[in-house]
């Protein structure tokens, strides 16, 4: 950047007090390192930054944040920008303050079953790392092993265990959070239980960098199971595969994994990661894959007999076990890659519907009307334990959503649908910026009224990641 460039841009006045406090080596203006923030997951939007800073503690993050909303610097926070929402895109310019420097875990608690960690950390690793000592922490979004957990927080993840071990914000216990003004404050208690004032822990998981910057979060453990079965069951009929889902939960198991993969999907996730485990028939219409785990290894091969016997009142194909680890490995492998085998192959634009689990037949069933309707091609896979359906759609010359005359009715009446079988816009992805114009067909107008409450509360001058989630 030459120094003309940075006599142009007022947010360049305050350079060199970001340089004061962080080290000249940390503060950014080149174009190579504001191109890599500008873009994240999310169908193909691109925001430059005017400024990067790399900040190691959350003493540095508050100074800077003194800086910015003293004189009106719109602020990102960013992980790993592995987001499906935009929300951690610089939409507005100024600063974006990654977190790639705060990456140590800082204390695996086994006494307590708890860990204490720096946001920056990639959550495989800090999943490996518990496990290491026979720890479990189970939130395991696909993008597991390049995403943060401070992104994970920021947006309440999910992933298929949530089915059966919750989100996010089921492990989150207490949460070091530098302020918009600057002030650090600790959100809770380290403790499983706490009835002491509002609880502003959950307030800050799931609020997308809109309230607070998270710089420490204890997190909480669970002994980790010592065996999983793992089966793959093909379906003549997507609606019919839908309707098994519930089935097995009403039947009395609890699978700690229940996803979908409608047919589409899976035979261009196993050409994009060149897997022949599963024989693709033109006879199905999607597969469930059908994870239990536990302590007793007898027990879960009993069970998962009789969920492969129930799921025969459903049509259901020829059943595959994955016999040992690397099948199992392989499996994942394809579901895990699923979202990005099908961007890849034109579906650019991911929506994260969550409707009741019973509900699933009719979302599947509303969503390819639509698709028809609309003239979209439309592919489903996801968390179907949950009733969280990811939808992908694919339409000549559509490659986002954001603000397109040519999407954003389909979204709309696709939205509704969702909410008339008492579901929502999000159950994992978070807002951000593509969903917020749809809030209000969740939200009446007192709600988002005490929504922008609180964000005023927290952030009076709308510096913080403003423009997400809903305008001021
Ligand atoms: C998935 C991500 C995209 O479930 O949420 O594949
Ligand atoms: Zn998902």
């Amino acid at each position: 950047m030459t120094v003309l460039a940075e006599e142009k841009n007022t947010f360049y006045n305050y350079l060199s007090a970001f340089r004061n406090i962080t080290g000249d080596a940390f503060v950014f203006t080149d174009e190579e390192s504001l191109d890599k923030f500008a873009h994240d997951e999310t169908e193909n939007l691109y925001f430059l930054p005017d400024i990067v800073i790399k900040p190691r503690t959350a003493q540095e993050i508050s100074a800077i944040m003194k800086i910015c909303n003293g004189n009106r610097i719109p602020v990102t926070p960013r992980g790993a920008g592995t987001g499906l929402s935009g929300g951690a895109l610089p939409h507005k310019g100024g600063v974006v303050i990654s977190f790639e420097r705060m990456n140590s875990i800082l204390e695996i608690d086994e006494g307590n079953l708890q860990v204490i960690t720096e946001p920056g950390v990639i959550t495989e690793v800090l999943q490996n790392a518990v496990k290491e000592k026979g720890l479990f922490y189970p939130p395991d979004p696909s993008s597991r092993g390049s995403c943060f957990i401070g992104g994970n927080v920021a947006e309440n993840s999910g992933g298929p265990k949530a089915v059966k071990y919750g989100v996010v914000k089921d492990y989150v216990l207490n949460l070091e959070v530098v302020l918009p003004n600057g002030d650090i404050i600790w959100t809770g208690a380290n403790v499983l239980k706490n009835s002491t004032g509002y609880n502003l822990t959950q307030l800050m998981v799931g609020s997308e960098g809109t309230l607070g910057l998270v710089t420490k979060i204890v997190l909480k453990l669970l002994p980790f199971p010592k065996y999983d079965l793992l089966m793959l069951v093909p379906f003549n009929d997507l609606q019919k595969a839908g309707a098994a889902v519930s089935a097995i939960f009403r039947a009395g198991f609890m699978p700690s994994a229940l996803e979908l993969v409608e047919i589409n999907a899976l035979k261009i996730v196993s050409k994009f990661v060149d897997s022949t485990i599963v024989p693709v028939s033109d006879e199905m219409e999607a597969h469930l894959i059908i994870e239990l785990d536990g302590n007793h290894q007898e027990i879960l091969l009993t069970e998962m007999e009789a969920i492969a016997g129930l799921l025969e009142e459903f049509d259901c194909g020829e059943l595959f076990f994955a016999d040992d680890a690397q099948q199992k490995a392989e499996l994942w492998k394809m579901r895990r890659r699923t979202a990005e085998a099908v961007k890849l192959a034109g579906y650019t634009i991911e929506e994260d519907t969550v409707v009741p689990r019973a509900a699933l037949p009719d979302l599947i069933k509303g969503v390819k009307a639509l698709g028809i309707q609309h003239d979209f091609e439309v592919v489903c896979y996801g968390h179907a334990g949950d009733g969280n359906l990811h939808i992908r759609i694919k339409k000549e010359g559509c490659i986002y959503s954001l603000n397109n005359p040519d999407v954003v009715p389909a979204l709309k009446a696709l939205f509704q649908l969702v909410k008339s079988l008492g579901g929502t816009i999000s159950g994992e992805h978070g807002i951000g910026l593509v969903q917020k114009e749809y809030m209000n067909i969740i939200f009446d107008e007192p709600g988002m009224q005490l929504m922008r409450g609180i964000k005023k509360l927290f952030d009076p001058n709308n510096i913080l990641n403003s423009g997400k989630i809903f305008d001021c």
